[in-house]
């Protein structure tokens, strides 16, 4: 054997020697998963459809709501709509349109602000406890489209307590719903 043929030789054994040691290393690093009966895997085991996840409970109606709930809080809570909405009487459009004697009042129609083509279709309903409850739970949901950019009050008495504010701003406030 000439000199060069060992060179080669000699590439080839420390090449594999290296391949060799690879698969060994990764042999150990990724350990093969084996099926625990060749052929096919068991399933992984699938929460059981409703299992655990009971069915969140439905809000109270509303006028039941109503019933127990507190202008006093419901003032405290409105400071999240500030940003966006007045609330006196006179008071100005912000962002949104003005909230003074909103109870009762049609929906999209206070004049000069600009309502969202979701609101302006919606001007032959008024707002009441029901619509103001869902409203309030969630804008997007209950007018799709609407340009109120919040994502909603999500404990249900608060929002009765909103509600009873609301209807507090008014010279002549309206029977809200008795249960
Ligand atoms: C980020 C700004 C923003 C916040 C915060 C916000 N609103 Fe609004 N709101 C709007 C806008 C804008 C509209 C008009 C929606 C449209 O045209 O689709 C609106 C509309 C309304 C309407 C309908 C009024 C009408 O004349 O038909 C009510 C009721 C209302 N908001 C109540 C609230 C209350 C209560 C809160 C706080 C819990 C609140 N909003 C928080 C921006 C806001």
């Amino acid at each position: 054997m000439d000199i060069e043929t060992n060179k080669i030789a000699g590439a080839v054994l420390s090449t594999l020697l290296v391949v060799m040691g690879l698969s060994m290393i990764s042999g150990i690093v990724f350990a093969p998963h084996k099926p625990a009966v060749p052929g096919f895997d068991l399933p992984s085991e699938e929460p059981a459809a409703g299992a655990g996840a009971a069915a969140p409970a439905a809000d109270e109606p509303i006028a039941v709501r109503l019933a127990k709930a507190d202008p006093a809080k419901g003032e405290k809570a409105v400071g999240a709509c500030k940003a966006c909405h007045s609330f006196e009487k006179g008071g100005a459009n912000k962002v949104g349109p003005h909230l003074y004697d909103v109870y009762g009042r049609n929906e999209g129609s206070v004049g000069g602000f600009g309502y969202s083509a979701a609101m302006k279709g919606r001007t032959d309903k008024v707002w009441e406890a029901d619509g103001l409850d869902h409203f309030l739970k969630g804008p997007k949901a209950y007018v799709p489209g609407t340009a109120m950019a919040f994502a909603g009050i999500s404990k249900p008495d608060t929002r009765a307590d909103v509600i009873a504010y609301l209807n507090t701003l008014s010279d002549a406030p309206k029977p809200l719903p008795k249960p």
